[in-house]
């Protein structure tokens, strides 16, 4: 069987004293995709950040194509292909799009070109700062930088909250080449729990912290007993 490309195994992470996720095990495999749903508060943010290294590890490894990189630096997990959009976007305020982009940016396909080309509307607004975008906007900033790290894989967190139906499909749009013409894998962390099932293979839901469920999104999609009872009804933006 092929190396996964990433491997979480029996982690148990938190915050100081505050321990959050409990046990969490998952493989990912090179251009895989994988859903995490769950409801506020239950720690999908917080497994994302771990897998970052942005919070305390108290047992288990992180193995990033073969190699335990529990005790990395973000920085450099970063440099070995781990692209994060954090839920608050973090967009620099004070800087146009075109220096958002660049401040981070590593040699690879993704270029100011290509984003540009994923993103038109970020285009058109390639002078303006960050602090004169729209949510949508900032969103498609905050994809379009870490795709200029050329990851290999990329953590993204609720993209489409808060964003117009409008916006929100172009996104979806965006990320569909992501995954399917340039192969990035992805984990997608979101309470639209429709729009994440369609995008990605597999589905993990969490629960106080805990893989509550798993399985592959598809059969989730139709599983309507769980997703009730895990996740809660989430009436699609459309509906
Ligand atoms: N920096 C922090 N320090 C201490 N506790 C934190 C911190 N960030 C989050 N927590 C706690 O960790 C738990 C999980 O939070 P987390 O943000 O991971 O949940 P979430 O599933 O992403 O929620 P949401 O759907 O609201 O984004 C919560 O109890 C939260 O209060
Ligand atoms: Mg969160």
């Amino acid at each position: 069987m092929a190396e996964p490309l990433l491997k979480l195994e029996n982690v148990t992470a938190g915050y100081g004293d505050a321990v959050v996720l409990h046990g969490i095990s998952l493989d990912l495999p090179e251009r895989g995709s994988l859903a995490v749903l769950g409801r506020n508060g239950v720690g999908k943010s917080t497994l994302l950040m771990t897998i970052m290294g942005y919070t305390q590890m108290r047992g288990g490894r992180v193995i990033w194509r073969g190699q335990d990189i529990s005790r990395l630096a973000p920085n450099r997990r970063a440099v070995n292909g781990i692209g994060w959009v954090a839920q608050e976007r973090e967009i620099f305020p004070s800087l146009s799009v075109v220096e958002n982009l660049t401040v981070a940016a590593r040699p690879g396909p993704w270029d100011l070109d290509a984003v540009f080309k994923l993103f038109p509307r970020l285009s058109e607004r390639r002078r303006n700062m960050g602090n004169q975008l729209s949510g949508g906007e900032q969103q498609m900033l905050a994809t379009a930088r870490a795709l200029m790290t050329n990851p290999a894989l990329m953590l993204l967190d609720e993209p489409f909250e808060g964003l117009a139906p409008v916006i929100v499909d172009e996104l979806i749009a965006a990320m569909k080449t992501m995954l399917l013409d340039r192969g990035i894998a992805i984990i997608l962390v979101e309470q639209h729990t429709d729009i994440a099932l369609e995008l990605t293979a597999e589905a993990i839901v969490l629960e106080r912290g805990a893989v509550a469920h798993r399985a592959p999104s598809a059969q989730l999609q139709k599983d309507t007993a769980t997703l009730e009872r895990l996740v809660g009804l989430r009436v699609a933006a459309t509906a």
